[in-house]
């Protein structure tokens, strides 16, 4: 097959989108298609309307990539790809609309607020919101990824500036209650059919699973299945399936979850596109339930063009 790749783009995380994009491109050229790497700028519209390809796998993450924008800009051109559609996309970048919705259906969802950060932070908001939420509290820009903008505030003079930070990523932010456990993630794939796979448990050589320990090879390890009672992991589990088919989610998505001492799994965010280099997260779990990486590409590209063989709806562009 002719395929596209995309890559890059403008967001926070676009080095580590870079990598993913190079080793999906590697791993489906290995299973024989004819593939080109699109770095995403204003020229990709033209490249893609007149490039004949018949699959765009979509290695973008964050805003511009992974939030519905450029799905939206694939539908406008008629051609399949891969992940989630746009509404699903949207939903899962905005941490708050996500999480109202998970907290509605009755997932265990860490009690936060959303902020408007327009002006300097007043003293009041920060004390009141130590006495809502407790410290540390936790803050982060609403629509960002990989630990960018993110403070544990231990104190008010931390809330203060996590409030700062997050407001240079995003003027939406989230300010959200500290909840301690296990770390761990659960990849879904849905293609169509939905596979919950095994639960990794993250362990950061950092004491925050930051930028750092995400991407330097060694500063964090993976666990497969969770160290954490058989119990929690069914629960977990099946929170990850329902938030995916909740969000809408298509394709594949991970759930990042905390379980505490309880066993509750405390969901944190769905990614519609998480990290795809051979060492990341998801790709490492479905290894661990026998699907090879270049698989997990073909099977993805393989549901975005059923996907839009079956599409019922308005003709593209
Ligand atoms: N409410 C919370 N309680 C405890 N730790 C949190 C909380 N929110 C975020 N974290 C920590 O910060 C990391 C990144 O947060 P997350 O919500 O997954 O955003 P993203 O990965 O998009 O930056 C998590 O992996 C976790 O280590
Ligand atoms: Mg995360």
């Amino acid at each position: 097959m002719k395929l596209a790749v995309l890559r890059g783009g403008k967001s926070a995380e676009r080095e580590v989108s870079l990598r993913s994009g190079e080793q999906v491109a590697r791993a489906l050229r290995g299973r024989g298609h004819d593939v080109t790497p699109v770095d995403l700028d204003a020229r990709t519209w033209d490249v893609l309307r007149d490039g004949r390809f018949e699959c765009v796998f979509n290695a973008l993450h964050g805003r511009l990539g992974e939030d519905g924008t450029v799905q939206g800009m694939l539908e406008l051109l008629g051609l399949p790809y891969t992940g989630s559609g746009v509404l699903a996309s949207a939903l899962c970048m905005d941490k708050a609309r996500a999480g109202k919705i998970l907290a509605a259906i009755g997932l265990h969802v860490p009690e936060f607020e959303e902020l408007e950060m327009t002006h300097g932070v007043a003293a009041e908001v920060v004390e009141r919101l130590v006495s809502r939420f407790g410290l540390p509290l936790v803050v982060k820009p609403v629509r960002e990824g990989s630990t960018i903008g993110l403070t544990i505030a231990k104190d008010a003079d931390a809330v203060a500036s996590g409030l700062v930070l997050a407001g240079r990523y995003d003027r939406r932010v989230l300010v959200q209650r500290f909840a301690s456990g296990t770390e761990i993630t659960i990849g879904v794939l849905a293609t169509p059919e939905m596979q919950v796979l095994p639960t990794l448990e993250i362990v950061s050589e950092n004491p925050l699973y930051d930028y750092d320990a995400k991407y330097t090879a060694g500063k964090s390890h993976h666990i497969i299945p969770a160290r954490i009672p058989e119990a929690a992991r069914t629960a977990a589990s099946e929170t990850a399936a329902r938030a995916f088919s909740e969000l809408g989610c298509s394709g594949m998505a991970r759930v990042d979850i905390i379980v505490d001492a309880a066993g509750t799994p405390w969901v944190l965010e769905v990614n519609t596109v998480p990290g795809l280099t051979e060492l990341s997260l998801l790709p490492d779990a479905a290894r661990a339930a026998g699907i090879a990486f270049d698989e997990l590409c073909q099977r993805l590209v393989d549901h975005a063009v059923g996907r839009h063989d079956r599409h019922v709806g308005p003709p593209a562009l």
